[in-house]
């Protein structure tokens, strides 16, 4: 052993470890966190949405890296008073922002649990990884998939959908692709989608290789739905150029209004046309666990392939995204690469091949699988239904109220959970824009903003299962006030409202520091 070696050993005393000597401090301060943070989500509605993070907290973690100990009260100290009141805010039922799940207090405890197994589900042969085993044959049959179907957690639906670019990949162009690469049958290669995917879709056809030129971002009928006929064209267009049309990837449950592809009609052309067929559903896809959303998603049943997320609709705290293939035998061929040091046995603990390292990029992984296990079971599918049911009629009710207000502007059908729309005025995209600034820096209500043909919308996707009317009814007081007052004005426009949002934000600070349970 080195001299340093043995300075740096000195420094511990015999038998030191990173547990405790003495458990009990411990478990009074793990006690004391799980009974705050219970409390915390319990009196969440207390508390404003989000709130701006003031200089002298973001200034808490610009610290040289700690060399030294600290008691683990303290650290928790700096969470409880830097960390939990800044976070983003999608545990509130007025959060409406992107796409965001609210989580339950069941996964929150199931990750705990997850925590303290420390488990590496990338492979092996123990329980968690037959708890994954057993979501995804759940996801099989959620979603009609034959028994030879494969899946795996993964980060989220971006991850998820590159990941099912490169298993038609390799379908494609076959195994050999992998090795040489895909070469100049590869650059013939063309994709479709529609103009309202998401933008992960052109970053996976990037990042596989095949460039973001090779999709073809297809038009949209009035519902935003993917226009079949010109489908149709583009795709005999780019046979009759010679080029190699292989995928076709449907959304089910655009990013910008929550519109659902005609499945059925996108899985016959692709039938029809010989390519795989891939749904992105990161929210919609989850509606199949709604009695009334279901038949929407008809056709989802003859996808190649599925990616969505455990951690939006279905309130499976972040993150658990998904991918589900309906062919594991193709999946396990885009990803599986032997190793001598992951030798399979048939006994001990390298039995239980295959192993999810086997159909994905992680070899470490997480035990996502607990959280949505517990979530599952604890309020079975049909509660999971109804939730998701409840905040598309959240979204409906939201809808009717736009459509009675006259100072208020729907900008496009309400197809599922997301509504776009706007408060009217001259200068439409600049106020608006300051409206939901203002609205989030309230504390009230936290939409995002879209632009749709041209025009910035405030973006609501009901997501939470915690959201009410109570909830829709403060965001659009809350709008229309910050509207009027920027109409009020126009001299004073920015004055008025920063006034107006700096008081508000002000009290509102003030009120989470009182409220913080912590
Ligand atoms: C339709 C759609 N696809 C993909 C994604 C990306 O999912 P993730 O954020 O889990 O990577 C989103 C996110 O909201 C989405 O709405």
């Amino acid at each position: 052993m080195t001299d340093m070696l043995l300075r740096e050993t000195a420094q511990l005393g015999s038998g030191e470890t990173l547990d405790p000597r003495d458990w009990t401090e411990l478990r009074a301060l793990g006690h004391r966190m799980l009974d705050d943070m219970i409390d915390h989500i319990a009196t969440i509605r207390e508390r404003p949405v989000w709130q701006p993070i003031p200089d002298v907290v973001r200034a808490q973690f610009r610290e040289e890296l700690p060399r030294s100990a600290s008691e683990p009260a303290d650290v928790y100290r700096a969470f409880t008073d830097f960390i939990a009141p800044y976070a983003t805010g999608n545990v509130h039922p007025g959060f409406m922002g992107w796409v965001h799940g609210g989580g339950s207090a069941v996964g929150m405890l199931a990750e705990m649990l997850a925590a303290g197994l420390n488990a590496n589900l990338g492979g092996r042969d123990h329980m968690p990884i037959e708890v994954e085993r057993q979501v995804v044959d759940w996801v099989r049959q959620m979603f009609g998939f034959p028994a030879e179907a494969s899946g795996l957690f993964v980060t989220g639906t971006s991850m998820a959908n590159l990941m099912a670019v490169l298993v038609a990949r390799t379908c494609v162009l076959g195994r050999q692709a992998r090795q040489h690469g895909i070469g100049e049958e590869g650059a013939r290669l063309t994709a479709y989608t529609s103009k309202a995917a998401h933008g992960c879709i052109t970053k996976a056809m990037d990042i596989a290789g095949f460039g973001s030129d090779a999709l073809r971002c297809v038009a949209m009928d009035k519902s935003h739905r993917i226009d079949i006929g010109a489908l149709r064209r583009e795709i005999a267009h780019d046979r009759a150029i010679g080029l190699k049309p292989f995928l076709v990837v449907a959304s089910a449950g655009t990013v910008d209004i929550g519109a659902i592809d005609d499945l059925e009609s996108v899985a016959r052309l692709c039938r029809e046309e010989s390519l795989w067929f891939h749904v992105d559903g990161a929210f919609g896809a989850l509606g199949i666990l709604s009695q009334e959303l279901a038949p929407r998603l008809a056709g989802i049943e003859y996808a190649d392939s599925i990616a969505f997320d455990f951690h939006k609709w279905g309130q499976v705290p972040y993150d658990a995204g998904f991918l589900l293939v309906r062919d594991g035998e193709r999946h396990k061929d885009a990803f599986a690469a032997p190793a001598a040091y992951l030798r399979r046995e048939t006994r001990g603990l390298a039995a239980g091949s295959e192993w999810p390292c086997d159909l994905g990029v992680d070899l470490s992984r997480g035990f996502r699988a607990l959280k949505t296990w517990f979530t599952l079971k604890t309020y079975g599918t049909e509660k999971i239904g109804a939730i998701i049911a409840r905040s598309c009629a959240l979204a409906s009710y939201l809808e009717t109220r736009v459509r009675a207000e006259p100072r208020l502007e729907l900008l496009a059908p309400v197809a599922l959970n997301i509504v776009c729309f706007r408060y009217r005025a001259e200068d439409a995209d600049r106020v608006n824009r300051q409206i939901v600034v203002n609205l989030q820096e309230s504390g009230i209500a936290a939409p995002s903003t879209t632009t749709l043909d041209g025009r910035l919308a405030i973006r609501c996707a009901i997501v939470n299962h915690r959201t009410d009317a109570c909830d829709i009814d403060a965001l659009v007081a809350a709008v229309l006030e910050f509207g009027a007052r920027r109409a009020a004005s126009r001299a004073d426009l920015t004055f008025a409202v920063q006034q107006a949002t700096n008081s508000q934000s002000e009290r509102q600070i003030q009120s989470s520091t009182r409220n913080n349970i912590f």
